[in-house]
């Protein structure tokens, strides 16, 4: 029978172990790296936001805010909760004692929520004064109901009390106490909350920040999709309108990608032109009223975004839409003059950096913030979840979010991805190759003991990795376990090294041994 006490880790999340994790540093570390020369920094902000930071900058309407999020409300006032909870789901009463406990908990709700009206937890509004006054009705209606019931059984009251309990449960349901939080499903919204918190304005412009760490969406898991997963992100904020920026910052990215040895990267670029009320709002308008011609033969994805937000219908892989999207209006045909010139500039930046890219009119990214420049990366070795990188420009956000008129583009680097694919392609990357030699010290006897202890000190305090058996081994077993461990060295500590101060250093991978002091070993290990 299958043991229930076991845990397992949540679907969709992951226990990221050795020695994979080893790569995972390396290619953060290349990230800290390749960033630091473009003059980036690194923010780390919280992993939770309120929800509405993520509804209002990524977008209501988005699969990620509508569908993905894990939000979880935070209140100081359980007990308001509680009876808040017990009065909105209590719609119907049909005995007595039912009634009573009802009556009673509408007389603890009222006094909870004036304590939370005098504490500050709730605002002390018109919309809380009519809160108070509907309670007030119902409580009447079910004080009333109740001495009447006790008499006889006021069965002519059911009518006027249920309506009762009806109003009192949408008020109660409407009380937002608390906050509403949600884990951070990206971090691009953080980042400008955190520039405007801080009044990063004030700093000289652009502001170029980068950040790594987890995501959580609740997406359905796959290969290369989790529901928490990991990027490593950049953004510019601020500084000028100038295309060199978007082109700096892609040619970072393939950098990076480079120095990582990912094979196989494809970088799609397009513009989707100015927000609101520039050319993609006439666009939209048109591509919306050509879709609406075939609304008929698409599935019900896009006829639901055919209303919410018919520039996704682009995004569609299902096989029989294809051949319709490519009929659709093309927004490089109905850019402004301003975004056309924007493009073209973009695209003459990344020539002249020596970045290879192929433009796709339909890539248009799953988020609202959105404008001009977008770009996406795939990579080799991923399936159907192929897309390594997104990012793209969103001036306005900061403005958004109740900061000054300010640029910003950016990227995100979806690190599950990025890892999965150079596993695939067993690219040995430079950053993976430079581990220092590890070395088993096999140690016998309480003096060679002293001297083990110190010797791995040493050999630690050079860099090297050093595996030190806590127990005492025979030598056999000692260097069997080296094999194990895949040691390149065992250093051999039995009392006649100690006595002649001469080590013994076999090499594992073909047993070949030699005698040395203790200077002229790390003399010989540093060596190589
Ligand atoms: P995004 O396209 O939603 O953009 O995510 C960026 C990358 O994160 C994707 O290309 C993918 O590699 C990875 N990713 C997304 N969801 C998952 C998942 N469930 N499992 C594994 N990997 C995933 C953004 O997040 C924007 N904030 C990017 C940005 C920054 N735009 C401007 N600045």
């Amino acid at each position: 029978m299958a043991n229930k006490s076991k845990f397992q880790a949540i679907r969709g999340t992951r226990d990221l172990l050795p020695p994979e994790t080893a790569l995972w540093n390396s290619v953060e570390q290349t990230a800290h790296e390749v960033f630091a020369t473009f003059g980036f920094g690194e923010i780390r902000p919280p992993i939770f936001e309120p929800t509405e930071l993520f509804a209002r900058a990524v977008g209501g309407d988005t699969d990620i805010v509508s569908k993905e999020m894990y939000t979880f409300l935070v209140a100081d006032s359980a007990r308001l909760i509680a009876w808040r909870d017990f009065v909105s789901n209590t719609r119907k009463i049909r005995d007595l004692d039912e009634l009573d406990i009802y009556e009673r908990s509408l007389s603890y709700l009222w006094r909870e929520i004036r304590e939370a009206v005098k504490n500050g937890q709730l605002p002390d509004n018109g919309e809380t004064q009519e809160l108070f006054e509907r309670m007030k009705r119902t409580m009447s209606v079910a004080g009333t109901a109740l001495v009447e019931w006790r008499r006889s059984i006021g069965s002519a009251r059911f009518e006027e009390l249920d309506k009762s309990l009806e109003d009192a449960a949408v008020s109660a349901a409407s009380i937002k106490i608390g906050e509403e939080l949600s884990l951070r499903p990206e971090a691009t919204a953080s980042v400008c909350r955190a520039y405007i918190e801080h009044n990063m304005q004030q700093m000289p412009q652009p502001v170029k920040l980068y950040y790594m760490g987890p995501m959580f969406r609740r997406e359905r898991p796959q290969k290369g999709r989790y529901r928490q997963f990991y990027q490593i992100g950049a953004e510019i904020l601020g500084g000028p309108d100038a295309p060199a920026i978007d082109a700096e910052l892609i040619e970072m990215l393939m950098t990076f990608f480079d120095k990582c040895g990912l094979q196989g990267t494809e970088l799609s670029i397009n513009s989707i032109g100015h927000a609101a009320d520039n050319c993609r709002r006439a666009y939209v308008a048109k591509l919306k009223a050509e879709l609406e011609k075939v609304k008929d033969k698409l599935g019900a994805d896009s006829q639901r975004r055919i209303e919410t937000n018919p520039l996704r219908v682009l995004d569609s892989k299902l096989e029989h839409e294809q051949a319709i999207i490519e009929k659709l209006p093309r927004i490089a045909d109905h850019l402004c003059d301003e975004c056309k010139t924007h493009y073209a500039a973009v695209k003459r930046e990344l020539e002249l950096r020596g970045v290879i890219y192929r433009e796709n009119w339909r890539l248009v990214r799953g988020l609202d913030y959105y404008m001009r420049t977008t770009f996406e990366i795939t990579a080799q070795g991923l399936g159907s979840q192929n897309a390594v990188c997104g990012g793209g420009r969103y001036d306005g956000l900061v403005e958004l979010l109740g900061g000054p008129p300010t640029k910003g583009i950016g990227f995100a680097i979806g690190e599950d991805r990025l890892i999965l694919s150079l596993q695939d392609a067993k690219s040995q990357s430079p950053v993976t190759s430079h581990q220092s030699p590890s070395v088993y010290i096999a140690w016998m006897g309480e003096r060679a003991y002293a001297t083990a202890l110190r010797a791995a000190k040493d050999l630690r305090k050079a860099g090297f990795v050093v595996e030190l058996p806590p127990t005492e081994l025979k030598f056999g077993k000692a260097l069997e376990h080296a094999s194990k461990l895949n040691s390149r060295f065992a250093l051999i500590l039995g009392d006649n090294e100690v006595a002649d101060g001469q080590w013994t250093l076999k090499t594992l991978a073909d047993g070949s041994q030699q005698k040395l002091t203790e200077q002229a070993l790390l003399e010989y290990l540093r060596s190589l």
